[in-house]
């Protein structure tokens, strides 16, 4: 079974790789690398032992995409995750956000009913929920207006899926995964998330300050309503998100939809506080992190997590990784990047 991944030598995307081939999946993988490095293939290969094939192009060009599923005729599923998703650029770049995000989504949805490919899973996130009014947040949970060009990309490539899917019940299978916090890295310490520039997301801050990059991590408020005053997130091992992808695409695959668009939450179910998660780092590693306090980071919601009872019933799949061994995954991986 050959599974187009595409962005996949992006963070989530080269974990997904890898354990999709631990399961006698073949991929091929198409990435622009404007957020990765072709060097990853190199870090699959030395985990999984399979180099997977990989063509280099955007798929926001529409002849481009036609002509590589010309090429490669014996893709069963696809898993999108090529997209921007920098939440602060996206404002300053609303236009690129919404040509690259929407535009790759409807070429491949276009190629897949022209080429005959059923099946795709889509990287959606929990910034669709906003600031949910009740927590946990269950699939129920009524979406909120985005708080960003990048989260509106999300919510409208939703919409998408679940219009295409409504007029292509016999040939088109969607499903919508919407991540919490991914974080950590690949056991090996061979593959990790690497922003480019200054981290903008809390635990590769917090590694690079670890690391010496960056001199103190600061804490974006300690006056938010929760027991400690900082903000509350649910934080999800990756390798375990990789592997909620391969559930879904066994799921689509064995005709195990139960309609023919799906989405669910993936998290762990657990909220933790910047503060409590900044306190097990330092517990884990044995470094001395330096932060601070400082004011609210503008835009940021103050607390959720995941209710996960409908995905882990639904699709037999359950997060396992604890935050511990998780924040070790994201220390070994960045000492492995700056040669500790
Ligand atoms: P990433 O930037 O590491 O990976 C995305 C990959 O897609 C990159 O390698 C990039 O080069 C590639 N890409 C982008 N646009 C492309 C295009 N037009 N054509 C070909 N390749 C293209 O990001 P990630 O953290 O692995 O995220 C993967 C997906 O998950 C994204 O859709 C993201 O929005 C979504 N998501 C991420 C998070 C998170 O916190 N990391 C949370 C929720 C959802
Ligand atoms: C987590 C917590 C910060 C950095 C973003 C996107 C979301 C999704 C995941 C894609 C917050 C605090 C952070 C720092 C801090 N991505 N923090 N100091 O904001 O939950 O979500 O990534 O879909 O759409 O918005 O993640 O890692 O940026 O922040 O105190 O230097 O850590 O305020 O409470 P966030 P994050």
């Amino acid at each position: 079974m050959q599974i187009l991944v595409t962005g996949g030598t992006g963070y989530i995307g080269s974990h997904t790789v890898v354990e999709l081939q631990n399961k006698g999946y073949e991929v091929v993988i198409v990435d622009n690398l404007s957020n990765s490095q072709i060097e990853v293939l190199d870090n699959i290969e030395k985990i999984s032992g399979i180099r997977p094939a990989f063509e280099q192009f955007d798929l926001s060009e529409r002849d481009l995409t036609d002509a590589f599923f010309q090429k490669y005729s014996g893709i069963s599923a696809i898993i999108h995750f090529a997209a921007f998703k920098a939440v602060g650029e996206s404002v300053s770049k609303s236009l690129e956000y919404y040509r690259n995000n929407l535009v790759s989504l409807m070429n491949l949805l276009e190629g897949m009913k022209k080429y005959k490919i059923p099946n795709m899973v889509f990287s959606s996130s929990c910034t669709v929920y906003g600031q949910p009014d009740v927590l946990p947040v269950t699939e129920e949970t009524p979406r909120k207006e985005a708080e960003s060009p990048y989260g509106n990309t999300k919510a409208i490539c939703e919409d998408i899926m679940r219009d295409y899917c409504k007029s292509h019940e016999e040939d088109i299978n969607c499903i919508a995964l919407r991540y919490f916090n991914p974080i950590g890295a690949h056991e090996t310490g061979l593959i990790g998330e690497l922003p480019v520039g200054v981290p903008n997301n809390l635990v590769p801050f917090i590694t690079q300050t670890a690391a010496g990059l960056r001199d103190e991590l600061s804490i974006f408020g300690e006056d938010y309503d929760t027991p400690d005053g900082t903000a509350i997130r649910d934080y999800i091992n990756v390798v375990d998100l990789a592997q909620a992808h391969v559930v879904a695409i066994d799921r689509m695959l064995t005709k195990k939809s139960k309609a023919n668009y799906e989405y669910f939450n993936v998290g762990t179910g657990e909220g933790y506080s910047v503060m409590q998660l900044v306190k097990a780092f330092i517990e884990v590693t044995g470094v001395d992190l330096k932060y601070k306090v400082v004011e609210r980071r503008a835009g940021d919601i103050e607390k959720i997590w995941a209710d996960t009872s409908f995905g882990n019933a639904e699709l037999g799949w359950k997060a396992q990784k604890s935050l511990e061994e998780t924040l070790a995954s994201a220390w070994k991986w960045e000492k492995k990047v700056r040669g500790l």
